[in-house]
């Protein structure tokens, strides 16, 4: 069987990896403080696993359960699809508060790093190598006015991602990792931003007009990007950087 465990899977586009990942015949194993009612009649094909991804020992409990779970059946193709993030603390800094940034610095930056140090641990001596993916932001690369904790903790995905990949490569493993960037997408994520106010996102404005002129991407459309690369695994790169716009 071919497994695929991805952050995230209540909403947006975690939700749509999983839909096209059960497409093709993988089993999804889906992690998320809340479930997906689309998926709560496929048992054959999705596990939900619920846990708070701000909280390290929850994290690490769950990820341990899924991997011991794993290791109990015939695993044919192993992927690990780390997409679940917040955009917020939306805020100029010095008006941030403590708890807020514990709480997105965990969930943005260090579950990821946790789950992948666990991960690439527990599967040492797998005969199977495995895909990693971290979804990252066009916002890793430019300072955004209010999203100074976003940004860094993309960029710090992204210095990880590309660390964990040189690694892998050095040691010849044939695990693969590299970092995924949907642009922008018709999710949640961006009606918290533009719920924001000016003085905490200068630019909100901007952003409300991209879902007014409909410039905001379908998830199902930028998971397929990401779904095509994955199924064609000859053509992925350890430590590449792809994104949605080198597609269109
Ligand atoms: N939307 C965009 O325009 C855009 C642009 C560039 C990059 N991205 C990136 O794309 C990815 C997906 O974003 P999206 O727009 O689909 O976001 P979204 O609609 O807000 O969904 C976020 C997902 O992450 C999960 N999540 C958030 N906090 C969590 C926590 N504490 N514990 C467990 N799960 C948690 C949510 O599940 P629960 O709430 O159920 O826990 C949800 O399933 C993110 O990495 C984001 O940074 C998005």
């Amino acid at each position: 069987m071919k497994y695929a465990v991805i952050t995230g899977t209540s909403k947006g586009l975690g939700a749509s990896i999983a839909k096209l990942l059960m497409k093709a015949s993988y089993h999804v194993i889906g992690i998320a403080r809340n479930e997906n009612k689309e998926f709560a009649s496929l048992t054959s094909q999705y596990t939900h696993y619920k846990a708070d991804l701000a909280n390290m020992d929850e994290t690490v409990t769950v990820m341990s359960q899924i991997i011991s779970k794993l290791k109990q059946e015939k695993v044919d193709s192993l992927l690990l699809i780390q997409n679940a993030a917040m955009v917020t603390p939306i805020e100029q800094v010095g008006k941030q508060s403590v708890d807020a940034l514990k709480n997105h610095v965990h969930v943005n930056l260090l579950a990821p790093m946790v789950i992948t140090n666990l991960w690439l641990d527990e599967w040492r001596e797998s005969k199977i190598p495995s895909v990693i993916v971290h979804v990252t932001s066009g916002a890793a690369k430019r300072s955004v006015y209010g999203w100074s904790a976003y940004g860094s903790t993309k960029a710090g995905l992204d210095r990880y991602t590309d660390t964990v990949a040189m690694e892998q490569d050095t040691l010849q493993t044939g695990n693969k990792i590299f970092l995924f960037d949907p642009s922008i997408m018709d999710t949640d994520m961006q009606g918290e931003i533009r719920s924001s106010d000016s003085s905490q996102f200068i630019d909100v404005d901007h952003f409300k007009v991209y879902k007014t002129n409909n410039d905001l991407r379908d998830t199902e459309v930028v998971a397929k990007v990401l779904v095509d690369r994955l199924l064609q695994s000859e053509k992925i790169v350890n430590g590449d950087y792809y994104s949605v716009k080198d597609i269109f």
